[in-house]
């Protein structure tokens, strides 16, 4: 059918069909080429509503549960999905309960979280367990229609048909790259990407798939360890700085490994120092991540090193999350940082040195 307006809706018709839409005109996010590496376009999904791509899920999600009728809606999260659903339920004018591993948060996405007014739970352990809790209720409590609070974690296929119109913006802007860097925690979001593309390629609207490459951070690379043939893809202790991905049971798994598999991808994983490092050379172009969507271009810059990939290759690195979501990764970085106290200093330091410094 005919494009229309902008954002997520207006791929309407491959779509679900709801009568009632809940929406703040997520996606149509820019295509961000780098300085760095000309043939790499950063998609930036920190361009949306609550400033992850989860808004594209959510606007699908809750304008189901809304259709439904329910008291309101729950998830376990690293935080996103929690300020992506709280805003979400918030507009739709229904009840929002967030379950968070406690201490494991980054703070702005907690702020969201209050600030659209969601009712917080904090669990211990990790996100593993947050989604535990949810799941061991919620779905024994009865039929989803049923209970009074609707799940929407990413077991919840609804939100995944949100997330594939990024694959649609893809095309649409620069065609079928040969690769989509993906990071992944719970694997949906590669999965729904990988799907998209699919859709196009049966609609005869685009003739490749694009190879999917999931990014794990090094503490937490369930699915990477299971590629090597490692065994199953699950780690007991996550661990590592880019919190949104922190998860050692990937709900989404077998989607996961299907997408990289079947589009002739791989799995990478990326350390903690490649990822906070990769953080500041976006944001020395300009373009603002939290670490865990600094991870695809880690993985991009290491797969180039390993010479997995070519340079000359066209590349999509999918940035997941706004910088402003973990001011404490941000804060790390104080090496530009200089207290002075008088006029005098401050020319001092102009006339010193160049003050476009890198
Ligand atoms: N990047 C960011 C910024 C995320 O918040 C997430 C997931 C991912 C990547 C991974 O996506 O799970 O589909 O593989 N965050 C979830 C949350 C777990 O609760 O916000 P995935």
């Amino acid at each position: 059918g005919e494009l229309r307006g902008r954002g997520v809706w207006r791929y309407r018709d491959l779509l679900p069909e709801l009568k009632n839409v809940i929406t703040m005109s997520e996606g149509s996010t820019p295509l961000i080429r780098l300085r760095a590496y000309p043939n790499a376009y950063v998609k930036f999904e920190g361009a949306n509503p609550t400033g992850s791509f989860k808004d594209r899920g959510m606007t699908v999600g809750v304008s189901l549960a809304s259709s439904l009728g329910v008291r309101g809606i729950i998830v376990a999260s690293t935080g996103n999905t929690a300020a992506s659903a709280a805003a979400y339920s918030a507009r739709a004018g229904i009840e929002c309960m967030v379950v968070l591993p406690k201490g494991g948060v980054a703070k702005g996405k907690l702020g969201q979280a209050l600030l659209h007014g969601a009712r917080i739970v904090e669990v211990p352990g990790t996100f593993d367990n947050a989604l535990e809790y949810v799941l061991s209720t919620v779905l024994e409590s009865g039929s989803a229609g049923n209970a009074s609070y609707y799940p929407l974690n990413s077991i919840n296929q609804w939100r995944l048909e949100g997330q594939k119109t990024i694959a649609y913006e893809i095309v649409e802007e620069v065609g079928v790259p040969d690769y989509v860097f993906v990071p992944v925690g719970n694997g949906g979001n590669i999965y729904a990407i990988w799907k998209g593309f699919g859709e196009l390629m049966e609609l005869n609207i685009i003739d490749k798939m694009p190879k999917m490459i999931g990014v794990q951070a090094s503490g937490a690379a369930p699915l990477v360890k299971y590629w090597r043939g490692l065994g199953e893809a699950r780690v007991d202790k996550p661990s590592t700085v880019a919190s949104a991905i922190r998860i050692g049971k990937p709900i989404n798994w077998y989607r996961a490994y299907r997408a990289v598999k079947y589009s002739n991808g791989f799995f990478i994983d990326a350390s903690d120092d490649e990822i906070l490092m990769t953080q500041r050379v976006l944001g020395r172009e300009g373009v603002g991540v939290e670490p865990a969507s600094a991870a695809s271009l880690a993985g991009y810059m290491k797969a180039l090193r390993e010479g997995v990939i070519d340079p000359s290759d066209n590349v999509v690195l999918i940035a997941t999350g706004h910088a402003l979501k973990d001011p404490d990764a941000l804060l790390r970085d104080s090496v530009h940082t200089v207290s002075i106290s008088s006029i005098d200093e401050l020319k001092a330091l102009i006339m010193g040195r160049s003050i476009i410094d890198v």
